[in-house]
Order: C-alpha cells, then sequence, then structure tokens
C-alpha cells in the first residue's frame, strides 16, 4: 500500500469517526440547520463570534421567564437568585482558567472593554511621560488603541515586537525592547487573522525577569486552548464570551489579586462603591470595585453554561477536530494554487486567512455568500498585519467544533469557482 492511499485512508477513518460525533453536536445548534440563498449554511466566521448551543439558549429563556431581577441590591428572592446566578458564573470562570481566586475575575462586556478598564487603570496608577509599552506587531486593534487612548496621553512610547512572515513572532527581540522604562508587555495569546499561537510562557518569564508584568488577550484562544493563569503566571488576562458559545455582550478581566488591589476604578457609578459622599467616595472590595452600573448579569450565566457545555466536550477533543479540520483546509487551498495563505506559523488555533492572488478579498467573500458559505473578510481588526504584508485584507474561514470536513470541501469548491470568475 503506498503512504499516500494509507493517509488517504487514515484521513477517511477519521472523518467517519468525527462525522458520528459531531453531527450528534451539531444538533446542539439550531442555527446550523438553516439554509441561505437555497444552500445548507456553512458557518466558518468563528473566530468573529460562535453560535450558540441549545442550553444557552434554554438558559436566556429560563433567565428571563423565572428568575429575572437586577443582582446585589435586593433582599427579595428574586434578586438573590439572580446574584446566586451571576456569582457562581464567577466561580465558574475562576475554576475553568484556574485563578486563585474569585476576587481576580472581573465581568466585563467583552475583551474589548477587558483590555480598555486595565489601560485605563493602568496607565493612571503606573505611567509616567517617557515610560514604554511594548505590544506585539499581531495585536486585534482592541490591545493596541486602548493603550494609545490612554498609555500615549500620558507621554508614554509603545514599542513594537515584531512578527516574520509565517506570522511568527520574533521572541529573540524582546530582550532587546526591554528597558528599565517598559511598564508593561501586551500580547495576543493567539492571532484572530493569522491563527498563531504565541509562546506566552516564554514571552510572560522573559518580562517576568525584568519585573515587568504582562497582559495576555486570550479571546481567541480561550475555545480552543486550555488556559491555567496560575501556570501561566500572566498577571492579566482578557477574554470573550461570545468566542465560546456563550452571548455577546459578556467577557472576563483577569488580574493579579495584587495588581488589582492598586489600581483604581476604571468607571464610576453604582455597586462599585463602599460609601459616597461629595466630599469622598470609598470603593467596593474587589471585585465589584470593577464592576459599575449593572452589569450583564444574564450574559454571566450563559457563559457559566456555555463552559459546563464545553467541559462536557472537553476541550482536548475540540481542540483536537478543529486541528483536523484546518490540516485538511490548508491542504486542500495549497492544492488549488494561486493562493496566498497568511499565517503559516508552527503552532496554530483553527485560522485560515488567504487572498485568490489577482482577486479582491471582498469579490471572494461576496462569491462564497451566495453559496452559503460565511467567512469573513477585511483587515480583522489588524491593520498593521495587512501593513506587515503590503494587502488591504484577507478572506478568513474560522472553524469550531462543530464543523465538518464536508463544509470544508464547500469552502474549497467555493474558492475555485470564486477563482474561475474573478481570475483568468
Ligand atoms: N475581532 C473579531 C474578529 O476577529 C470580531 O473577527
Amino acid at each position: 500500500m503506498s503512504a499516500e492511499f494509507f493517509c488517504y485512508l487514515c484521513r477517511k477513518f477519521f472523518q467517519n469517526f468525527s462525522i458520528m460525533n459531531i453531527q450528534q453536536i451539531r444538533n446542539d445548534f439550531p442555527i446550523l440547520t438553516q439554509k441561505i440563498y437555497g444552500y445548507p449554511l456553512v458557518y466558518l466566521d468563528n473566530a468573529a463570534t460562535t453560535q450558540k448551543p441549545q442550553c444557552v439558549l434554554d438558559y436566556i429563556m429560563k433567565f428571563y421567564t423565572e428568575y429575572n431581577s437586577n443582582i446585589h441590591r435586593g433582599v427579595h428572592f428574586l434578586s438573590e437568585k439572580a446574584t446566586e446566578i451571576y456569582e457562581n458564573a464567577r466561580l465558574k470562570v475562576k475554576e475553568f482558567i484556574n485563578a486563585k481566586s474569585r476576587t481576580e475575575i472581573v465581568f466585563t462586556k467583552g475583551s474589548t472593554e477587558a483590555i480598555n478598564t486595565l489601560a485605563y487603570s493602568f496607565s493612571l496608577k503606573y505611567i509616567n511621560p517617557g515610560d514604554e509599552l511594548i505590544i506585539s506587531e499581531m495585536e486585534h486593534h482592541s490591545d493596541i488603541v486602548p493603550w494609545q487612548l490612554y498609555a500615549q496621553s500620558k507621554g508614554a512610547i509603545i514599542k513594537v515586537l515584531p512578527f516574520d512572515n509565517n506570522g511568527e513572532l520574533l521572541l529573540n527581540k524582546l530582550e532587546n525592547l526591554i528597558t528599565e522604562k517598559t511598564k508593561i508587555v501586551c500580547v495576543t495569546f493567539a492571532s484572530n487573522t493569522l491563527g498563531t499561537v504565541n509562546d506566552v510562557e516564554k514571552i510572560i518569564k522573559t518580562a517576568h525577569s525584568h519585573q515587568i508584568p504582562v497582559l495576555v488577550d486570550a479571546a481567541q484562544a480561550i475555545q480552543h486552548v486550555k488556559i491555567d493563569v496560575q501556570k501561566l503566571d500572566c498577571d492579566f488576562l482578557a477574554l470573550s464570551g461570545h468566542k465560546i458559545y456563550a452571548e455577546t455582550g459578556i467577557g472576563i478581566l483577569y488580574g493579579k489579586e495584587k495588581f488589582l488591589e492598586e489600581l483604581p476604578p476604571y468607571q464610576g457609578g453604582g455597586d462599585m462603591i463602599k460609601n459616597v459622599s461629595f466630599l469622598k467616595t470609598t470603593y467596593a472590595e474587589l471585585p465589584l470595585k470593577f464592576e459599575a452600573g449593572t452589569s450583564n448579569f444574564v450574559g454571566a450565566g450563559s457563559l457559566h453554561t456555555a463552559l459546563d457545555y464545553v467541559d462536557k466536550i472537553g476541550l482536548e477533543n475540540i481542540a483536537a477536530h478543529e486541528a483536523e479540520l484546518l490540516k485538511y483546509a490548508t491542504q486542500r487551498v495549497e492544492e488549488i494554487g494561486g493562493i496566498t495563505i497568511y499565517g503559516k506559523a508552527k503552532n496554530k488555533v483553527s485560522v485560515l486567512s488567504f487572498n485568490i492572488n489577482g482577486a479582491h478579498h471582498y469579490d471572494t467573500g461576496m462569491i462564497l455568500d451566495k453559496l452559503g458559505i460565511a467567512v469573513r473578510t477585511g483587515t480583522h481588526c489588524t491593520e498593521p498585519i495587512m501593513q506587515h504584508f503590503g494587502i488591504t485584507g484577507t478572506v478568513r474561514a474560522s472553524f469550531a467544533l462543530y464543523n465538518t470536513f464536508e463544509e470544508v470541501d464547500r469552502l474549497i469548491e467555493g474558492i475555485k469557482r470564486a477563482k474561475k470568475m474573478l481570475v483568468q
């Protein structure tokens, strides 16, 4: 038997093995049964947002029909029940990322708000004119602009940790960027555009050897990689619920207690205070100091439900399936020819960015859409990555636990069709 034929049999075996489980999983996601323009939906825009399983949808309906009431403020039954759901969600997140304490888990509306919270508070407390920050070249705008808004406005200088043409950070340059003025290193765990999984452990070790704290943006990692914040030893971590099958408008800022204690609040309002007078206001204990106003308590419970769902399936099983999909999709895209793939790191999450040579990403995306295939086109909120490659955007297919090899085949047929229509 030739090696090629053996590989083919192995893939077929894996496909069949996957289909049994994946079909069951797909049944949990009602939206996937839709037809778009007469074609069964192929949803490959998971890096932008994931679809929601029935258990999350059921939870939202149950909350509003049985428990709806504001948290932390009432002595009545419903308020206590809603508060219990909210605080239990905090405990679930604490366990999921293995934080030391529930006080280190701050609910935000997403990773963007988490980073804005940190950038504001950190800059107010620790940044002085002439101080420096190191931010990787592959950051999402949400890990660049908040630092420009708050740190740069206090006179700080942003230094950039570059990546190579495979999309891997040049970690050997980190030491050279660090000076006695460096105040924080900000890096994404996984790139939403290139898929690169960064060696954050190494970055954290290097930064810590100079007593510099590290923020890890885990928005594109939490749904693919097991994260243990104590083992990782990151000082701050941001994540979004809607990327991991929960509803939108809920996210987390994790921070080591010693920092969160020192940092001033980001927003003022109800729930974040101990006492208020016109002369002086004192703040609530952690983590409420950072949770001004009515938090998204329904979203917090949806995150709890989504994390339970992920735990039931097993993050390692999800990651293994997604890795097979990415490998298969990458190989098949390469076979087409005339396509440039952006992001060829050794360690990737299930994100495949590409362009048909000579075609505009938007046109490719439009043609795929008309075939019922949802991909994202454009800069993906990472304009510095586009500047690195000298392009205006890419087509991005991103895979989740419910995607199938047949859907990859549909994507490939769609790309071939787009290529034929757009490039002659
Ligand atoms: N930041 C999200 C993405 O990568 C929206 O698509």
